[in-house]
């Protein structure tokens, strides 16, 4: 008899010594865990976390010992006593009624807290970034910074970020569960989450997703989250907020030095723009969680000859015209690219991911993005742009749009909007 009780407490003990083993994981072996103290926020969740499960393990230890004990001395034995029945003793209810209500109150008082502390406004000088949630992928501007950008948000470590989330269409939900947090994006509604990454990251990449099904594409809409050193932030948003400088011809030979550029004086020509590029995640650093391993699909091809020879200057002027892109595309820099239905452009090539963080931002899956989207995303709102392309969406073959070469020039003008 005591041998089957305690093989049936077995999976109880066993779950306990998993969520045990769980909640004392680190960054590294679990990258998508939530279990972190990377934010205030999820340093206080945790902790609330722990109080539970403690609280918790000393309830279910006290129950079981109680209820393994009652069981094996109270046990009916051949020719003992009837069992002796208690009705109505007021001590006894008292008790059973005063030992959960406490616990109760042990559980309630750090659990509202908690809610207070991080649901109160987000304090003063925070960083805004507005997060809109769009079907299938996250535009990010920072409004006091005059930054638009789609799929990566960067944030520097040490100081409070205030995302403040809305939807252009369906409800969607913003994750990055190592950060702590989850939060709905709702209709006719601004919802707030906010956090300070700790001042003593390093600058890392993290994974976000979204968490609430919001369609077809719903598994991939994803977020590249960077948390960055003050002063790399600074470089990068400076850089993302100067329009996208596209011309070629006035490339000069040679690296032009200027005060706020001194980084430049040995760095390579870049022969497109005479821009100074701002700080982007090192692509080489990333984290291989971080990194898009969707495999695309087969059947949608890419010339590797015809983008070596891509003409940037003829993708910006014609091909980004001809094919349509500027209806839905904006460019900063790029006279009437206006249009905010899809993602801003504007430094595409400083992004590591493409198609909502569902694959990397290179010329060949950029070629084949723009030739046949929906093929490569379920759903998706992008045109099939590829002549002679397979469109799931509207059951036709493109007849118009652009052929391999003008497609090169399109992506090698888009490679250029570092
Ligand atoms: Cu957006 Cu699910």
């Amino acid at each position: 008899m005591p041998k089957l009780r305690l093989r049936s407490a077995a999976p109880a003990l066993l779950s306990l010594a998993a969520l045990l083993t769980l909640s004392a994981c680190g960054l590294t072996e679990y990258p998508n865990s939530t279990f972190n103290h990377t934010t205030d926020f999820n340093t206080s969740i945790d902790a609330l976390f722990s109080r539970l499960v403690f609280w918790g393990t000393i309830v279910f230890v006290v129950v079981e010992a109680a209820l393994i004990f009652t069981i094996i001395r109270y046990r009916k034995r051949p020719g003992g006593a009837p069992a002796r029945q208690i009705h109505g003793n007021a001590a006894l209810e008292i008790t059973w009624t005063a030992i959960p209500a406490i616990i109760l109150v042990l559980i309630a008082v750090p659990t509202v807290k908690t809610i207070f502390e991080t649901q109160k406004p987000a304090p003063a000088g925070s960083l805004t970034v507005e997060v809109v949630g769009h079907q299938w992928w996250w535009e990010f501007r920072y409004p006091e910074l005059g930054i638009v950008t789609a799929n990566e948000v960067y944030v520097p470590v040490g100081r409070t970020v205030n995302f403040v989330l809305t939807t252009k269409d369906v409800l969607h939900s913003f994750w990055i569960p190592q950060m702590g947090g989850k939060r709905d994006l709702i209709t006719n509604r601004t919802n707030y989450l906010w956090f300070t990454p700790s001042d003593t990251l390093k600058s890392s990449a993290w994974n976000g997703f979204c968490t609430e099904y919001c369609g077809a594409s719903h598994a991939n809409m994803r977020i590249r989250m960077y948390t960055v050193q003050p002063d790399e932030f600074a470089s990068w948003a400076r850089h993302q907020a100067s329009p996208a400088v596209f011309n070629p011809s006035a490339a000069p030979a040679t690296p032009v030095v200027t005060a706020s550029n001194p980084g430049q004086a040995t760095a390579p020509a870049d022969t497109t723009t005479a821009l100074p590029s701002g700080y982007v995640f090192p692509r080489e650093q990333l984290p291989a969680h971080v990194v898009p391993q969707t495999p695309i699909p087969a059947g949608i091809t890419s010339d590797d000859a015809l983008l070596a020879g891509g003409d940037a200057t003829r993708g910006a002027t014609q091909g980004f015209m001809l094919g349509g892109c500027i209806g839905c595309h904006a460019i900063n820099g790029l006279p009437g690219a206006v249009s905010n239905i899809g993602p801003n452009l504007t430094h595409v090539a400083s992004r590591h991911t493409i198609a909502g963080g569902l694959y990397k931002n290179d010329g060949p899956t950029l070629a084949r993005w723009i030739k046949n989207a929906r093929h490569l995303k379920p759903g998706s709102i992008m045109n099939t742009i590829g002549r002679g392309e397979y469109d799931p969406i509207m059951k036709t073959t493109v007849t118009a749009g652009l052929d391999d070469r003008q497609i090169a020039d399109v992506v090698a003008y888009l490679l250029s909007l570092k």
